[in-house]
């Protein structure tokens, strides 16, 4: 095995995600220059077999809770999650959205109820998985701009 980057003793590999969305990735993990405290490699633009070519995010000393796999399945369908456990790969599992996405988005909708101090929260139909397309259940309006909306 080749690696290109320091290999992780214990963490989460966050692997084929689609080219350009490393960036998006560590904001849904609240990754920042203010707060990383373990090791963190980013890779972008690495060649693929499966995707062509991808982007590739490790964590050190962490594992994902399921509401962000989830928010990386909206920004990243094809993304695998590998658990390292002493260097080597203990779980390996695809991300995966529920028919429903419940509180992971705001609808783009201005006009929307879950946008005027209700206690309702933003709740959408998945249309596609790849790529994601999400309809609010409220207002019926597809959202425009995933990325941008996370919770
Ligand atoms: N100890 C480690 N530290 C850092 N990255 C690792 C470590 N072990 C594996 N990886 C990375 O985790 C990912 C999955 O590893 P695996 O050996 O399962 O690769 P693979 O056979 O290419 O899997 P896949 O079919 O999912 O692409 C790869 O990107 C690999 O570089
Ligand atoms: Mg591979
Ligand atoms: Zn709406």
């Amino acid at each position: 095995m080749e690696f290109k980057v320091t290999p992780i003793r214990n963490g989460t590999v966050i692997d084929h995600i689609n080219c350009g969305q490393a960036l998006n990735v560590l904001r849904i993990l609240k990754i920042n220059e203010y707060n990383v405290e373990s090791t963190v490699s980013v890779l972008m633009h690495v060649p693929s077999k499966k995707m062509g070519w991808k982007d590739v995010v490790k964590v050190e000393d962490r594992e994902l809770d399921r509401n962000t796999v989830d928010k990386i399945a909206l920004i990243a369908p094809k993304a695998t999650i590998d658990i390292i456990r002493d260097f080597s790969v203990a779980e390996k599992s695809n991300v995966m959205l529920s028919e429903r996405v419940v509180g992971l988005v705001r609808c783009g909708n201005p006009n929307c109820i879950t946008n005027k101090n209700e206690p309702v929260s933003p709740e959408f139909d998945v249309d596609n998985h790849d790529p994601p397309i999400l309809r609010c259940i409220y207002c019926d309006r597809i959202l425009d701009n995933i990325t941008e909306n996370l919770i």
